[in-house]
């Protein structure tokens, strides 16, 4: 007999195929969420701090119908996650004033009609080097890289590879401890979608899947860590680094980004 690994056998791994209608309640979280991102925008300037961003959001999501599902999410204490310059991800809002010259990144999921809806930006406050300016609109390519290839077939492998390429081509490494995945009714649903791989390996995607994609690059060394707030996650060298991120559906001949207009 065979001897297999105990672990590997049990853990069953299910990707959710979504109908056309839970897709398009789905659409409805990811246009709110969509609203959302757009009125923080306005609010983006120096001096506002990330906890009066935080504030914004919260509210604007509960007065349109939504749900903020980042509070209380394993207790993460706010509704978005805003990181700022050397900060990748998970960033707690709080009493930090914008300034000129920083980047913010600001990530947050809006669950409504029982479904959830997570995309993310990153936003230059003033003026900024050259090299960090590349660094924000690279990444945000990097992310539509990724996205153009989507339809029914293609392996998940060339999403991940089409993001690692763009983004070292353009000398920025790739975040790999932290990945895409897929989503649904719940917030991380599989399959994992990581920013770095393989053409023509992993799942094949099929109509009905929905995947969070969310390309975390760094303008320096692709090392993280964490700091001691157990949430906020940093560049181990410092360097600012930078995310975007849609959920997207894949369709019977193509996409459609669910967090769009
Ligand atoms: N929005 C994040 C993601 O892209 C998840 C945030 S979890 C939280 O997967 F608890 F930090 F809110
Ligand atoms: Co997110
Ligand atoms: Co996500």
């Amino acid at each position: 007999m065979q001897k297999k690994n105990y672990k590997e056998s049990w853990v069953l791994r299910v990707i959710n195929i979504k109908s056309e209608r839970e897709i398009a309640l789905m659409k409805e979280a990811g246009h709110l969420n969509y609203l959302t991102h757009e009125e923080i925008k306005k609010h983006l300037h120096p001096g506002v701090t990330t906890k009066e961003l935080d504030t914004i959001a919260h509210d604007f999501i509960v007065k349109n119908g939504g749900t903020p599902s980042c509070l209380g999410y394993e207790g993460f204490p706010a509704s978005t996650c805003i990181s700022v310059n050397d900060e990748v991800v998970h960033g707690i809002p709080k009493n930090r004033k914008l300034k000129n010259g920083d980047i913010v990144s600001i990530d947050f999921t809006v669950r409504k009609n029982g479904y959830e809806s997570d995309a993310a930006r990153t936003y230059i406050i003033g003026n900024v080097d050259e090299n960090v300016k590349n660094l924000v609109k690279d990444t945000e390519q990097a992310l539509y890289e990724g996205i153009k290839l989507i339809k029914p077939g293609i392996h998940l492998g060339d999403i991940s590879n089409a993001i690692e390429t763009y983004a070292h081509n353009h000398d920025l490494s790739v975040v790999e401890e932290l990945v895409g995945h897929g989503i649904g009714a719940s917030m991380h649903e599989d399959p994992d979608v990581p920013n770095f791989g393989k053409k023509n390996t992993g799942i094949i995607l099929k109509e009905g899947m929905v995947l969070a994609i969310e390309p975390m690059l760094n303008l320096g060394g692709k090392e993280v860590c964490m700091l001691e707030d157990n949430w906020t996650i940093v560049t181990e060298d410092e360097s600012p680094s930078a995310h975007f991120e849609h959920t997207v559906a894949v369709t019977k001949d193509g996409y459609e980004i669910l967090t769009g207009e």
